[in-house]
C-alpha cells in the first residue's frame, strides 16, 4: 500500500424527504444569496425544484436560478453562470440534478472567483485553490460528483471533454434522497450503474501490492451493483435497491476505494472522447470501452487481477491450468450483465463509427502522452482498444 492523505469533508444527509431541509443546510454553510443550478427539466417536473425553493424561502434565503444544463455539460452555460454569479453577488451554489449539473455548478464555482478563463484549470494553466462553496442534491446514482473533487466539462471550442479538480470544489454538503432517482428512465439508471462500476474498476486494476482493504471495498461496491441493479430494473420504485445504488455511487468515487494505490483511468479518458464526439451517455460509452480495455490488458499483463475480478465478482470457475480462460469468462460475464441492463456493447450499438477512430485518437492527444497506469497505452494501443470496441457482441 502506498502513502496517502485522505480528506473527504462533505456532509452527507441521506434519506427520504431530506431535500426539505435544504434551506437549513445552506444556512449552516452561510449561504445568503444562492444560485440554484439545474438541468433540462426533470427536477422541475418532479416537483423537486419547488420543494427546494420553498425550503430556501422558509429560511429567508434569496436565490436566482439557472437551468438548462445538458448531459456532458457545456462550457457556454458555465460562462453564463459565472457572469450571473458575479452580477447577482452569489455566495453559494446549489446544484440540483445529475452529475452534469453538479459538474457545471463546480465549474461556475471555480470560475466566479478566478480572474482568468475557467478553462485554464482544465488545461493545467492554473491551480485550483478557491471556489464559491456549493451544496448538491443529486437525482441519479452515477458520476459520484456529489463526493468527488472532480469536474468534467465539454469545452465547445474544439469540443474537448476535459476534467479538472481540487479540494475547493468538493461539495460542502450532499442531500441524497434515493426516492429522487425513481423517475429515471431505465437507460439512465443502467448508464449510472456502469459508471459506478467503472469508477471502482479504474482503481481495482492496479499494480500496487498489498491493498487488501481497498480491494475488498471495491468488491463490495461491485457486488452491490451486481445485485441491486437488476432489482431496480425490475421495479424502479424499489427504495432499498435505489438507496444501495445511490450510496454505492458515492463510495465508488470519493476515493475511499482508491487510496494507497495506483489508479488507471485510461477507460474513462478513452470514453470521454466518445461522449464528446457523439454526445452519448458517459456510462453507456464506458460499457463499450471497459471490456475492450480488459481484453487488451489480458494480452499485455499477467491475468491475476482480471482473474480475481472474474472469480470474486461474477463467481467464474477458476481454471488453474488456463487462468486466461477464467479472465475471459469474467469479461464475458461483465458484458452479459451490462447487456441485460440494456447497455450498448459496441461502437455500432452506441452509434459510433470505426472510421472516426483517428479523430478520437487526435482528440485524446495520445501522441504527446501515454494513457493508463495498469498498462501504459500509446496511440497504437489506444487504437487497438477502440478497434476491439467495434466488435459486435
Ligand atoms: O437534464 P434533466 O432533465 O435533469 O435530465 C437528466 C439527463 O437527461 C436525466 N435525469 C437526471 N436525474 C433524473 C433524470 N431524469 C429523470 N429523473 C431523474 N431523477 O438524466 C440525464 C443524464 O444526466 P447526467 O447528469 O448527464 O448524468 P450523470 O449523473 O451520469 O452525469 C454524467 C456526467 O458526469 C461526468 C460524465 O463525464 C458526464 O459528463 N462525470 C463526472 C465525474 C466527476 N465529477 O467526478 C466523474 C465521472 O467519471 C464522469 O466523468
Ligand atoms: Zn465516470
Amino acid at each position: 500500500m502506498d502513502n496517502f492523505v485522505f480528506y473527504s469533508p462533505t456532509r452527507f444527509i441521506f434519506g427520504k424527504k431530506e431535500e426539505l431541509n435544504t434551506g437549513t443546510y445552506v444556512k449552516q454553510f452561510e449561504g445568503k444569496r444562492v444560485l440554484i443550478h439545474f438541468g433540462g427539466g426533470s427536477a422541475e417536473r418532479s416537483g423537486l425544484l419547488q420543494r427546494i425553493r420553498d425550503s430556501l424561502s422558509g429560511q429567508k434565503i434569496s436565490f436566482v436560478e439557472l437551468g438548462g444544463v445538458q448531459p456532458n455539460p457545456r462550457s457556454s452555460l458555465v460562462y453564463s453562470g459565472i457572469e450571473l454569479c458575479r452580477k447577482e453577488q452569489i455566495d453559494f451554489i446549489l446544484a440540483v440534478g445529475g452529475g452534469s449539473v453538479i459538474d457545471s455548478a463546480k465549474a461556475i464555482a471555480m470560475g466566479t472567483v478566478y480572474n482568468g478563463d475557467f478553462r485554464d484549470f482544465f488545461e493545467g494553466k492554473a491551480k485550483l485553490t478557491k471556489a464559491l462553496p456549493l451544496g448538491v442534491i443529486p437525482t441519479i446514482a452515477a458520476a459520484g460528483s456529489e463526493g468527488s473533487d472532480r469536474c468534467v466539462i465539454t469545452h465547445e471550442e474544439g469540443m474537448l471533454k476535459r476534467g479538472a479538480g481540487g479540494e475547493a470544489i468538493r461539495p460542502k454538503f450532499a442531500i441524497m434522497n434515493p426516492e429522487l432517482t425513481m423517475s429515471l428512465p431505465p437507460y439512465q439508471t443502467a448508464s449510472g450503474a456502469v459508471d459506478i462500476m467503472a469508477h471502482v474498476m479504474e482503481r481495482y486494476f492496479s499494480n500496487t501490492e498489498e491493498t487488501e482493504v481497498t480491494d475488498r471495498l471495491c468488491e463490495a461496491i461491485l457486488l452491490t451493483v451486481v445485485t441491486q441493479l437488476p432489482k431496480v430494473m425490475r421495479n424502479p420504485s424499489d427504495y432499498g435497491a435505489r438507496a444501495n445504488l445511490m450510496w454505492a455511487g458515492m463510495i465508488a468515487h470519493n476515493n475511499s476505494c482508491g487510496i494507497g494505490r495506483e489508479q488507471d483511468w485510461a477507460s474513462h479518458h478513452l470514453e470521454h472522447e466518445l461522449s464528446a464526439l457523439y454526445d452519448c451517455a458517459h456510462g453507456a460509452g464506458l460499457a463499450v470501452i471497459f471490456p475492450a480495455w480488459m481484453e487488451y490488458v489480458l494480452k499485455h499483463h499477467a491475468p491475476d487481477r482480471l482473474v480475481q475480478f472474474a472469480v470474486r465478482i461474477f463467481d467464474c470457475k477458476m481454471n488453474y491450468e488456463n487462468p486466461e480462460e477464467t479472465a475471459l469468462a469474467g469479461i464475458k460475464a461483465l458484458r452479459n450483465f451490462w447487456k441485460n441492463a440494456g447497455m450498448p456493447l459496441s461502437f455500432k450499438d452506441l452509434g459510433a463509427k470505426e472510421a472516426d477512430i483517428p479523430v478520437l485518437l487526435d482528440k485524446l492527444g495520445v501522441d504527446s502522452h501515454e494513457e493508463g497506469k495498469y498498462v501504459r497505452l500509446d496511440r497504437k494501443a489506444c487504437e487497438e482498444i477502440y478497434r476491439l470496441a467495434c466488435i459486435n457482441h
